[in-house]
């Protein structure tokens, strides 16, 4: 509990400074409190992962020969591959750490995001939270089995849920670029050497884009519905070659969550429209007023 605090207040700093400009020269970040408080806090999250990094270093040395290192690379998860390049390419300590450091900060605060919105629509729209438990209760029936890689696949309306919940909430809801050369559209040219940043939040709830933006529609999803669209109008990852590379984990572990709660406890909350639901400005966009949602045990 006290490393997802780490995280939330990191990431805090990490927003005061992007807001604001008079904070981003580095000689005056470095004389703020804000920066003292980032170092102390970035330390002790080094410390949380360099523990994990070690743990798995010596569990890769000791079974480095066995099948399960050598031959099913299929089951490796993402640590135990950092850790193999490592000792085969000589990485320094510091460089595997300091990626192991990135998708625990880039993985946490996003997924619970996500899976908190998630809880609240499906609590705000109980039809939809019906069909939900229909498609996860054929997956299970009334075994209390931990979820595998195929029942994941087969969660394709839960899908759709999550993925209409990123539309109207997208964790992260700007992303930044710098443009590398002249980009002229029909009205503007974006000048080469500038910087600019695209709303995909604005993008996401564009009337031009989606009818009816604000009400929240998984069938939007169907693929019917996705290839009318323009691939780009939909971007919660992200696109071009600096997208997120944990979109594929992200849903994975999101339908893992949700499919388990539901499967245990029907949702409700109080919140009644989309336009309720108000943001707290930050990296990972938050609702502003927490995600109050009651569970009931299905038993
Ligand atoms: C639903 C959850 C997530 C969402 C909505 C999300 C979204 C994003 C977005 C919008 C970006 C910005 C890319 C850009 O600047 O264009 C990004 C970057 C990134 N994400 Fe995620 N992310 C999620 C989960 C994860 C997870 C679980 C991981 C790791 C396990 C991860 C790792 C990263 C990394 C490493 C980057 C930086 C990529 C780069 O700069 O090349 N993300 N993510």
């Amino acid at each position: 509990k006290q490393v997802l605090i780490f995280f939330f207040r990191v990431l805090e700093l990490v927003f005061v400074r992007i807001i604001h400009y008079w904070l981003h020269p580095n000689f005056v970040w470095r004389l703020s409190n804000y920066s003292k408080q980032l170092k102390q806090l970035s330390n002790q999250l080094q410390i949380f992962v360099q523990n994990i990094v070690t743990e798995k270093k010596s569990q890769y040395r000791d079974h480095k020969n066995d099948l399960f290192f050598s031959e099913a690379k299929t089951r490796k998860c993402f640590i135990d591959h950092l850790i193999q390049m490592s000792e085969d390419d000589n990485w320094h300590d510091q460089e595997l750490l300091e990626e192991a450091q990135t998708m625990v900060v880039a993985g946490s605060e996003s997924l619970g995001s996500v899976k908190s919105f998630t809880l609240i629509m499906l609590g705000m729209h109980p039809l939809i939270q019906d069909k939900v438990y229909e498609e996860i209760y054929d997956i299970f029936g009334n075994s209390d089995r931990t979820v595998t890689a195929d029942d994941l696949t087969e969660m394709t309306y839960l899908e759709m849920v999550i993925k209409e919940t990123l539309r109207l909430f997208p964790v992260t809801p700007v992303v930044g670029r710098r443009v590398n050369q002249n980009i002229v559209t029909d009205r503007y040219t974006l000048p080469e050497g500038s910087e600019c940043i695209i709303s995909i939040l604005y993008l996401h709830r564009h009337p031009k884009i989606w009818t009816k933006p604000l009400e929240f529609n998984p069938n939007r999803f169907l693929p019917e519905e996705v290839s009318k669209r323009h691939p780009y109008s939909y971007l919660p990852f992200s696109g071009g070659p600096r997208n997120c590379i944990g979109f594929k984990y992200a849903m994975m572990a999101i339908k893992t969550v949700i499919s388990t709660i539901i499967l245990r406890y029907r949702i409700s909350t109080d919140f009644k429209s989309v336009s309720e639901i108000e943001f707290s400005p930050g990296v990972v966009s938050k609702a502003k007023k927490g995600y109050l949602i009651k569970l009931k045990s299905r038993c």
